[in-house]
């Protein structure tokens, strides 16, 4: 099958160029400025692209489909979650396994690729999860390695879980990672100062409002430096997930500063959104860990993505219906997490390029080359060129339109963007040269997402 794709504006991270593209199966065969329909090529698709920019299609680095965890489960497994992200433009999500018992790293992955493999509608990584150190970890990470999960998880917090993995688990975890030349992305909030000051506000009432208070940015700014100084000591590289404040972003510079080496996220909601909205009627929708911060926040990391000290945004999409939300009145136990991957593009395109903060090839580099040169998809994911898999979006910066809850196609029934005025819209999204979403309606196939194998980090090269 020969698809080719006219009169667009063809975005990489450097150039905007009016190319065209020929799809050969489910690669990029050439990207040039003129292919001419009725040259030598029998092209059995010709799709018209005028007005449109041509993007490499988004990598969300962040979901969490089919999450067990405090005792339920969340409102998207791998289609309903996927097909959300394919409509709007996501064509790889990177979502995580969990350590199980007695099972080995690899056989939870193997466990996790396998479900995520009949479900999902869009291609996808993984990264492990570690909680513990339990057996040979260096046999089991390498088996990880060699299986294509090349990145782990770990969580300085969640006691309660069981995700929490302490100090000496976190040295031996760095160590082993360094030496096997694997990354660790890490949720970064300080255990220590949230008990102590949960203590003070034991006896009260916890409305959504308190969460902040108990999760201060403070705890943000204190795991990013402990991490970042084991980064520093082992020689290994960090990627911090969801970055939510101004003070945390001061962690990542002083420990850049010392020379550590650091990949930063941040999320579209620590950008757009405030903690004023856990004072409102409907503040347990908007619960999530780390809590929403202050208007100077969202202004602190967008400032931190025009100055490239944060490399990309993702969503951590985690979707609860609002009945499961509204099930606790306690913020502690409100299940934390929000539903995003449909929304990340025309967000970060209305917020972040046609408001004029970053131009469009800095978008591509975020949304879609950075994830895929740190997370070692790269160039088969992330750029529009010959060789890569024709993953790719339209978007038509002309469109203007509301998301709605009843836009949003994550089950999870709401958005906690409602209203939101984007300026530019998706409309057709392909995955390895297969349309699987035109005009918000999806076309693709339950379990037509492949796994894709990472190799090492960009991190990791000098
Ligand atoms: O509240 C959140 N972020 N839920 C998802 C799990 C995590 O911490 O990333
Ligand atoms: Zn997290
Ligand atoms: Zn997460």
């Amino acid at each position: 099958m020969n698809i080719l794709i006219r009169n667009g504006r063809v975005v990489r991270p450097e150039s905007i160029s009016a190319d065209d593209i020929w799809i050969a199966g489910e690669q990029i065969r050439a990207v040039e400025e003129k292919i001419d329909p009725h040259g030598d090529v029998r092209f059995d698709q010709v799709i018209d692209a005028e007005g449109m920019y041509v993007l490499p299609g988004i990598i969300d680095a962040h979901t969490h489909y089919l999450l067990h965890s405090r005792g339920t489960v969340t409102a998207d497994g791998f289609y309903s979650g996927s097909v959300a992200g394919a409509i709007g433009g996501v064509t790889t999500a990177i979502d995580f396994a969990n350590q199980e018992g007695e099972k080995s790293l690899l056989e939870a992955a193997q466990a996790r690729i396998d479900a995520s493999q009949r479900e999902m509608v869009i291609d996808f990584g993984l990264h492990q999860c570690i909680f513990s150190m339990q057996g040979d970890m260096d046999q089991q990470l390498q088996e990880l390695k060699a299986e294509g999960i090349t990145a782990v998880k770990i969580f300085t917090t969640y006691k309660p879980e069981g995700y929490f993995i302490g100090e000496k688990g976190l040295k031996e975890l760095f160590r082993s990672c360094g030496r096997l030349g694997m990354m660790i992305t890490a949720h970064c909030e300080d255990d220590p100062l949230m008990e102590e000051i949960a203590r003070k506000y034991e006896e009260e009432l916890h409305p959504p409002r308190l969460h902040p208070v108990l999760r201060p940015a403070e705890a943000e700014y204190r795991a990013v430096r402990m991490l970042g100084e084991l980064s520093r000591e082992t020689e290994t590289p960090l990627y911090i997930v969801h970055l939510s404040s101004g003070r945390g972003l001061e962690a990542v510079d002083e420990l850049r500063a010392q020379g550590v080496r650091l990949a930063v996220e941040t999320t579209p909601h620590y950008l757009m959104l405030t903690n004023e909205l856990l004072t409102g009627p409907e503040a347990r929708k908007y619960i999530m860990t780390p809590p929403l911060r202050e208007a100077k926040d969202n202004e602190a990391l967008w400032q931190g993505l025009v100055q490239d000290k944060i490399q990309l945004v993702a969503t951590d999409h985690c979707a609860f219906t609002p009945e499961q939300k509204l099930q606790s009145d306690d913020c502690r136990t409100v299940l934390p997490g929000i539903p995003g991957t449909g929304e990340l593009l025309p967000l970060i395109y209305t917020a972040g390029v046609a408001s004029g903060r970053f131009d469009i090839g800095r978008m591509v580099s975020l949304l879609s080359e950075t994830p895929a040169r740190l997370f070692g998809m790269y160039p088969r994911k992330g750029r529009l060129q010959a060789g890569s898999d024709a993953d790719l979006v339209l978007f038509d910066p002309g469109r203007s339109w509301t998301i709605r809850n009843d836009t949003c196609r994550s089950a999870a029934g709401y958005t906690p963007y409602d209203g939101f005025q984007a300026a530019g819209m998706p409309v057709l999204t392909m995955l390895r040269g297969r349309i699987i979403a035109r005009e918000g309606e999806f076309f693709g196939s339950r379990g037509g997402g492949q796994f894709v194998q990472a190799g090492p980090s960009e991190l990791f090269q000098d």
